[in-house]
């Protein structure tokens, strides 16, 4: 390994971590009394994973997690984002209380306690109970409640070692991908008419903000995905549908919950009403408030068909951050094109560390005192290298350096997770894109720390001023 230059100083107790989640890394989704997930079943249908692997076993987290524990240890980690498996607690989402689904994530918060790394975990990471997708989803109100009722139950059993909590990860990309373009479970194409997937959720992040805080739950945030939405040129009609992408993505999402409101009529309009009351839950005050950030988006206006022998424009797509790799249909009222000039990870996104204070200037900017101190919940990039990760350590190292420059300039980070501890199932890419520190063998399980997770382990020693 070539040797680094030493990171700048983070201030004294910022929160070093990793991230993982749940049907991502467990396996053993037949074990113990898990019932079903959305996952469960899309994954089942011919053609929705590229590689066509399954998450049965992915990493096999659910029998090796004293492995991965220890490897937090080693790596020297102050926190650890895992996700609970709502159909692991409750088999049909709702009713039944899985003992031992439970005495799992109880074991791991002990475990990871006695290492010396805080537990952070987030209560929903897209593992909808089956049997709830198969009444509507996120499409009916009533799973905003089943899922108050859900993180009651998980914080009635944690809550004691538990000292931060995470609501829901990016239900923007669950609306989207999974509602609105079918790319990720449950598989619905339902385009604009997907809005009510993101009310019913940012409901259920209120519901169950108040359902924690009963329990006597002081420190809560959500993971929100944020970046950058750049027009692609100077034009009045490429501001416009940036814009418009942006509203989609980024202030849909923040906006009720800082604000209280939502940023545009016309999708409030799409939403099912009236909210009023609801966002009085949906805004209640957040202790923190995790970013998780990839990469900018460069947005066009709709283009004019094609003349059937030219192609689409020279730098359209791939669609960038949750939208990777994702075929977008006719019809939408923006473009997504390549970033010029970038490298790229080998997922194809471009490596863009200055994305990461913008966004969350752009957030500071808008929501000035109502945006709690910020936790980068997640960040990270998949490249194919075995251990010898030196793309994956330069963008790491770069990210951080730009995170710096933004705290010299006054924001409110604290704390900065990877994304993520081990190479793991990443949704419709299957096992393809392998975004770890720690190399895992599909075939064997063994892990094997690439360089990154060496650079980190010294550096994280370097901060605290350890040799
Ligand atoms: C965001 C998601 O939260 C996570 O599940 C996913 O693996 C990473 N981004 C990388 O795509």
């Amino acid at each position: 390994m070539t040797s680094h230059q030493s990171l700048p100083a983070f201030p004294d107790g910022f929160l070093w971590g990793v991230s993982t989640s749940a049907f991502q890394i467990e396996g053993a989704l037949d074990e113990d009394g898990r019932g079903p997930s959305a996952w469960d079943a899309f994954v089942r249908q011919e053609g929705r994973i590229k590689d066509g692997s399954d998450a049965s076993v992915t990493t096999d987290h659910y029998h090796r997690w004293p492995e991965d524990v220890a490897l937090l240890r080693e790596l020297g980690v102050g926190a650890y984002r895992f996700s609970v498996s709502w159909p692991r607690v409750l088999p049909s989402g709702a009713g039944r209380v899985n003992g031992p689904g439970l005495d799992f994530y109880d074991r791991l918060v002990d475990a990871l306690c006695e290492a010396g790394v805080r537990p952070v975990p987030t209560l929903f990471h897209w593992d909808t109970p089956l049997a709830l997708e198969e009444r509507g989803g996120w499409l009916r109100r009533d799973t905003a409640q089943r899922f108050a009722d859900y993180a009651d139950t998980v914080a009635a059993r944690l809550g004691d070692r538990v000292a931060h909590w995470i609501t829901l990860n990016e239900p923007a990309e669950l609306t989207l991908l999974g509602y609105g373009l079918g790319a990720h479970a449950p598989g619905e194409r339902l385009l604009f008419d997907a809005l009510p997937v993101a009310h019913h959720q940012l409901l259920g992040h209120g519901l169950a903000v108040r359902a924690l805080r009963a329990r006597g739950v002081r420190s809560i945030g959500i993971a929100n995905s944020h970046g950058p939405v750049r027009p692609r040129t100077d034009s009045a009609a490429d501001a416009e549908a940036a814009d418009l992408y942006d509203t989609l993505t980024n202030r849909l999402f923040a906006d009720p919950l800082l604000l209280g409101r939502y940023p545009d009529e016309e999708l409030a309009a799409l939403l099912p009403g009236p909210v009023d009351d609801d966002l009085k839950a949906i805004s209640e005050p957040l202790d923190r408030y995790g970013v998780n950030y990839y990469q900018p988006t460069l947005i066009g206006a709709p283009e004019p068909r094609p003349a059937a022998d030219a192609g689409p424009a020279a730098d359209a797509g791939p669609a960038g951050g949750g939208f990777a790799g994702v075929e977008l249909p006719a019809g939408l009222p923006f473009t997504l094109h390549e970033l010029p000039g970038r490298e790229r990870t080998g997922f194809g996104w471009a490596v863009a560390p200055e994305g990461l204070p913008e966004t969350l200037h752009i957030l500071r900017d808008r929501y000035g005192d109502r945006l709690p101190p910020v936790l980068i919940t997640e960040n990270g990039c998949a490249y194919p290298d075995r251990t010898r990760d030196a793309r994956r350590i330069a963008f790491h190292d770069a990210h951080l350096r730009a995170l710096h420059q933004g705290l010299t300039e006054g924001l409110d980070v604290r704390g900065y997770f990877v994304w993520s501890l081990l190479d793991n199932f990443e949704w419709a890419e299957g096992c393809a894109q392998r975004f770890g520190l720690v190399h895992v063998d599909y075939a064997t399980s063994e892990r094997t720390p690439k360089d990154s997770f060496h650079w980190l382990r010294r550096a994280l020693r370097e901060q605290r001023g350890e040799q």
